[in-house]
């Protein structure tokens, strides 16, 4: 599903020079789950916004199902450090906007909102903003958008 051959990233140029991410391989198969651990500043998000197509690699394959990786795709999704949620919209539309993005009628949109709502236990908090939330909270909704 997703592998990662001699994967590098730096940053900068000259004395400035950063490698944020330094000859990694990574394979996950269908199903699988993986999970990458290290110490702050070891690379993770860099590795992280390269497969989500959000940042360019400096040499190596990034591949998702054989396809070399050229930008952002539906085919992924990313929970990121900080909050990602639309702040003017509620709970409800927050995790509808992936669903009103593939243009799905809004009847299904919010059987399949309320499903995943119920999932993440926010269940009467669909019209909620944002700023009304916990952080655990808005990372739950944030993963099902
Ligand atoms: N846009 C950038 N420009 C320059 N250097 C960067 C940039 N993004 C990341 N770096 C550097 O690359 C290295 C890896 O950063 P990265 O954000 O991938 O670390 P991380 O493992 O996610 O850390 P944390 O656990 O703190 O989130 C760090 O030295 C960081 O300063
Ligand atoms: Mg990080």
């Amino acid at each position: 599903m997703l592998n990662i051959t001699n994967l590098s990233k730096t940053f900068g140029d000259g004395a400035n020079t950063v490698t944020a991410v330094d000859h990694v391989d990574m394979h996950v198969g269908k199903g699988e789950l993986a999970v990458v651990v290290g110490p702050s500043g070891c690379g993770k998000s860099t590795l992280l916004n390269i497969v989500a197509g959000l940042e360019t690699k400096t040499s190596g394959d990034a591949r998702i199902m054989g396809r070399d990786i050229q930008g952002p795709g539906a085919d992924r999704g990313m929970v990121f450090q900080s909050y990602t949620l639309f702040p003017w919209l509620t709970v409800q539309k927050n995790v509808e906007f992936g669903l009103r993005i593939k243009n799905m009628q809004a009847k299904e949109r919010a059987d399949i909102a309320q499903q995943y709502i119920r999932l993440v236990g926010l269940e009467g908090r669909e019209k909620a903003l944002p700023k009304e939330l916990s952080g655990g909270m808005k990372q739950r909704v944030a993963r099902q958008r």
